[in-house]
């Protein structure tokens, strides 16, 4: 269990979750997830609504408090959640973690500058000036310099997710969480959000991606991971895991993804 780093033939988990469960009252979401995920790895995590997709990213973010299973950071002491894990444990969590919402939750009231210096500068106590040089490079990066002083309300829904990923990049994190990033946009501006993501994936960022999109993905992702009912079902590259399921479960939704106006699956 003690795994040192370098022992092995992969390098070190930036982040190491075994055993996560959570219960909301009698309902158990997650059943005992078991998760790595390797510096510079992107990891997909697809399946049905309701699998507890988002109860998981909420929980590595340390939004949510699992109620039992452990989870390593960067080879750090774990923190065993049967136990009733320290503040300190949730706080270094979401430090050093970032998430990107289905829904952008920019502030309707603040620029998108603001917006996006408002983590560094209340959160991680930067200097406001150098939250903004760093918030505009950031923008720039995304085609979005010039939107500086604009409201939310003034931008497309796809300029709105990319507002939500360089507030999220502003923050400094090492691990980039996104739950669903482009569901609830039009379908022509789905492109230039995965286009952003593609661009900090191949720049080296980890990510651990909730994506129906299953050509980016495939593009992308070092690992998939099917969550069904609360348990991995699967797992495995996305080559594999897409074009020969194992699991009857896996096949049966990637069909109903793939070919939403049929039935059942033909066997
Ligand atoms: N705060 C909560 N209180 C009670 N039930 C919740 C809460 N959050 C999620 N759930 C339930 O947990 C299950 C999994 O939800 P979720 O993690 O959002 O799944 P997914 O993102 O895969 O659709 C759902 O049945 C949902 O209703
Ligand atoms: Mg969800």
């Amino acid at each position: 269990m003690s795994e040192r780093p370098g022992t092995t033939s992969s390098p070190t988990a930036l982040l190491r979750a075994r055993g996560i469960r959570k219960s909301f009252g009698e309902h158990e979401v997650l059943r005992g997830v078991d998760l790595d995920v390797r510096r510079g790895q992107v990891i997909a995590l697809i399946g049905p609504s309701g699998s507890g997709k988002t109860t998981l990213l909420r929980s590595l973010n340390g939004l949510e408090t699992p109620s039992a299973g452990t989870l390593e950071l960067d080879g750090g002491p774990a923190i065993d959640f049967a136990r009733a894990p320290r503040k300190a444990d949730r706080f270094a969590l979401r430090d050093r973690s970032a998430m990107v919402f289905q829904h952008h939750n920019l502030f309707p009231h603040l620029t998108v500058l603001q917006n996006v210096v408002e983590g560094p500068v209340h959160v991680r106590r930067t200097p406001r000036a150098q939250a903004e040089a760093r918030g505009l490079e950031l923008l720039d990066r995304v085609g979005l310099a010039t939107k500086r002083d604009a409201y939310p309300r003034e931008l497309s829904g796809g300029q709105q997710q990319r507002v939500g990923i360089v507030r999220a990049l502003a923050l400094g994190p090492d691990l980039l969480l996104f739950d669903e990033p482009t569901s609830a946009l039009d379908p022509e501006l789905v492109g230039e959000v995965l286009g952003v993501m593609k661009e900090l994936a191949d720049e080296g960022w980890t990510m651990v991606v909730v994506t129906h999109e299953l050509s980016f993905a495939r593009a992308v992702a070092d690992e998939v991971l099917f969550l069904d009912d609360g348990v991995v079902r699967e797992r495995g590259r996305p080559r594999e895991l897409f074009v020969n399921p194992r699991e009857e479960r896996t096949r049966a939704f990637l069909h109903r993804i793939l070919h939403p106006l049929d039935d059942e699956p033909s066997a």
